[in-house]
């Protein structure tokens, strides 16, 4: 039996790997700061399994309500642990630049907070919650000049409807390609800027200790328990609320931007595998977590508004400039290294979506 301790385990997607490490066994505590970007109620006391098996710790996971930043409840928490799952962050695009000190004290921070307190404890496995918004664009070839990296949009091509990144080199239109974990980091958003720091604090820290680490780099995670519209969740949530409402899903650019939307409960499997991966081999690694099969958000909001029976999406051509055109995942490393593969097709999970309750 593996003890994990979960930090923001009783956020969306933490919540869900926690039942996940249950349901497979393990003995789960968790640490979480019931930020009030994510959590409008107060915390539960214990996160439980909503599949338990024969294994699963039925009593479930105690809560310790607390700021990561805050080394002495870190230290408290770390004790007898073996492995830590690093889920608590503060996600998305933010209201505005006030955010900024947010963002760095609560995801890089509230890190070196804890990987200094597992170097005193001795604790040397860890799984990193990143995001795929550290690459920026994603994979694109050039017809003439083979793979390009594209710079930021800009304003006037937006406002143009001119959505898709031209080739840097001649200007031509590019094909979007799959990414995989060997990709330049490009961070566009304060919010990837801080995901791109907790991976290279880890990796530091990692050489330093000797310690195992694997980072996932989370694709678009969507299911049940997420959080409701707000300026820090993913267009999943925002469709959804919008549909919960009554409202049309509001497609932004002209809705053949593509993602990869990952359910999260394979998300959740995915840290299961990437704990074991831990006591298996050291040093650091990045891995891709999608579901393989990508699809435009004018797909995503049209599967969504049929499974709700709500109204039809509109496309808007509106448009912001924090976000990337397209960026679809290589899943391969992830199979070959984790053994995961993610499990629910993107119609199965927005039919569970489409009904299942959101959080707070
Ligand atoms: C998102 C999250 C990020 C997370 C990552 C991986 C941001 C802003 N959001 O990145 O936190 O780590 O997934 O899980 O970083 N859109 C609409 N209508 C809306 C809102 C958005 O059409 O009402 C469009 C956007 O223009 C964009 C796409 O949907 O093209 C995805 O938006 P969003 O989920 O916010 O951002 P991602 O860059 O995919």
């Amino acid at each position: 039996m593996t003890r994990v301790l979960v930090t923001g385990g009783a956020g969306f997607i933490g919540s869900h790997v926690v039942a996940a490490l249950l349901a497979a066994g393990d003995e789960v505590t968790v640490l979480d700061s019931g930020h009030p970007a994510a959590h409008r109620r107060p915390l539960p006391s214990v996160i439980t399994s909503d599949a338990p098996s024969d294994g699963a710790h039925s009593g479930g996971a105690p809560v310790q309500l607390a700021d990561l930043r805050d080394p002495v409840a870190v230290e408290a928490a770390l004790t007898g642990v073996d492995v830590v799952v690093h889920q608590a962050a503060m996600v998305g695009l933010g209201v505005d630049l006030n955010d900024l000190p947010e963002y760095v004290g609560n995801n890089d921070l509230a890190t070196a907070v804890l990987l200094a307190g597992m170097a005193r404890a001795g604790v040397r496995r860890l799984v990193l919650a990143s995001s795929m918004v550290v690459y920026g664009e994603g994979g694109y070839a050039c017809a003439a000049h083979g793979p390009v990296r594209p710079g930021p949009r800009v304003v006037d091509d937006l406002a143009a409807g001119r959505f898709e990144p031209p080739c840097p080199r001649c200007g031509e239109p590019l094909a979007p390609e799959l990414v995989g974990e060997d990709a330049p980091l490009d961070p566009r958003s304060v919010y990837a800027a801080t995901k791109v720091a907790q991976e290279h604090l880890t990796a530091a820290w990692a050489r330093e200790t000797g310690a195992a680490v694997v980072a996932l780099r989370y694709h678009n995670v969507y299911g049940p328990g997420m959080p409701r519209d707000t300026p820090y969740s993913g267009v999943a949530a925002i469709f959804r609320s919008a549909v919960a409402g009554g409202r049309p899903p509001r497609v932004y650019e002209d809705g053949g931007q593509r993602r990869d939307f990952v359910h999260v409960r394979d998300v959740a499997d995915a840290n299961v595998a990437a704990v074991a991966a831990t006591a298996a081999s050291g040093g650091w690694r990045a891995c891709n977590i999608a579901s393989g099969r990508p699809a435009t958000v004018g797909e995503l909001a049209a599967e969504l508004s049929r499974a709700a029976g709500g109204p039809a999406p509109v496309t808007t051509g509106e448009f912001r400039l924090g976000d990337v055109r397209h960026i679809v995942a290589h899943p391969g490393r992830a199979a070959t290294e984790l053994g995961f593969r993610a499990r629910v097709g993107l119609a199965e999970g927005v039919r569970e979506f489409a009904h299942a309750p959101l959080r707070g």
